[in-house]
């Protein structure tokens, strides 16, 4: 199985995506939705939160985690990956959506970018770093937005045009030349439409939806071992931290 990771709702959204290009294999979702936010949470909640919702996937079967969630790839991915996964759990792989998110954008060959993320994203600097890695000349402009989440984890909808509005007139202030915006947090890729509508036509919306989709079986066609693991079937479970009910 292919697992999914997210704080709650917004790793749907790239399992999605996933589903639609890769329908064969068989999926679980984890939403921890009882904890989320993570976006103002610390560091090593970050961490600790992703990894036992990394383990309870493995527990269940998934052979391969994908992070659907900026906030744990900036925070826990390196760590996950270079620590706890060697000693705990030497024949499985989690994977984050940084990578794929920034050779999207390096593709386009935009100089000037803005971020919109959560704050534990933008504080971390992760985009800045990993942009910076592809393209020493684009220009990196972040928008930390901690109301969003709790909005759309809470059903709160009614609020979220404004709050939109107010995000992303913060950015675009930041600098005029903005040729392109990344989504940085899954979560805000359930509301794209609500940014196209405060985003001139003209910048391009990075959402990553069909960015993950696209480099994950990029990923399983160059990992044969990885491939080989997974159960196919077409099915997919889903899990929640939270209230079922509430959901
Ligand atoms: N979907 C998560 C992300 O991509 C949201 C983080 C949160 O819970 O604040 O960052």
């Amino acid at each position: 199985m292919i697992g999914f990771f997210d704080s709650g709702f917004g790793g749907l959204i790239v399992l999605k995506g996933v589903r639609k290009k890769l329908p064969d294999y068989s999926y679980i979702y984890l939403g921890d939705n009882d904890r989320a936010p993570y976006g103002s949470r610390c560091k090593e909640e970050i961490f600790w939160y992703t990894a036992e919702g990394v383990e309870e996937l493995f527990r269940r079967g998934a052979k391969l985690v994908v992070l659907a969630c900026n906030t744990s790839s900036a925070v826990a991915l390196r760590r996950l990956q270079r620590e706890w996964l060697p000693e705990t759990y030497p024949d499985k792989k989690v994977l984050g959506i940084f990578c794929p998110t920034v050779e999207y954008l390096a593709d386009l060959k935009v100089r000037n970018v803005g971020i919109f993320a959560t704050e534990a994203t933008v504080s971390s600097e992760a985009y800045i770093r990993e942009i910076g890695k592809v393209s020493l000349e684009t220009l990196v402009v972040q928008q930390a937005c901690p109301l969003l989440v709790p909005l759309i984890e809470s059903g709160k909808l009614d609020r979220l045009e404004i709050t939109v509005k107010n995000y992303a007139d913060g950015l675009l202030s930041k600098n005029k030349k903005i040729e392109a915006v990344i989504l940085g947090c899954t979560h805000y890729a359930t509301i794209e439409n609500i940014f196209r509508r405060h985003i001139p036509e003209s910048i391009k919306i990075i959402s990553q939806e069909d960015v993950v989709a696209k480099s994950l079986e990029n990923y399983l066609a160059r990992h044969e071992e990885v491939e080989s693991m997974l159960k196919r079937g077409g099915d997919c479970e889903f899990l929640t931290t939270g209230n079922s009910a509430h959901i």
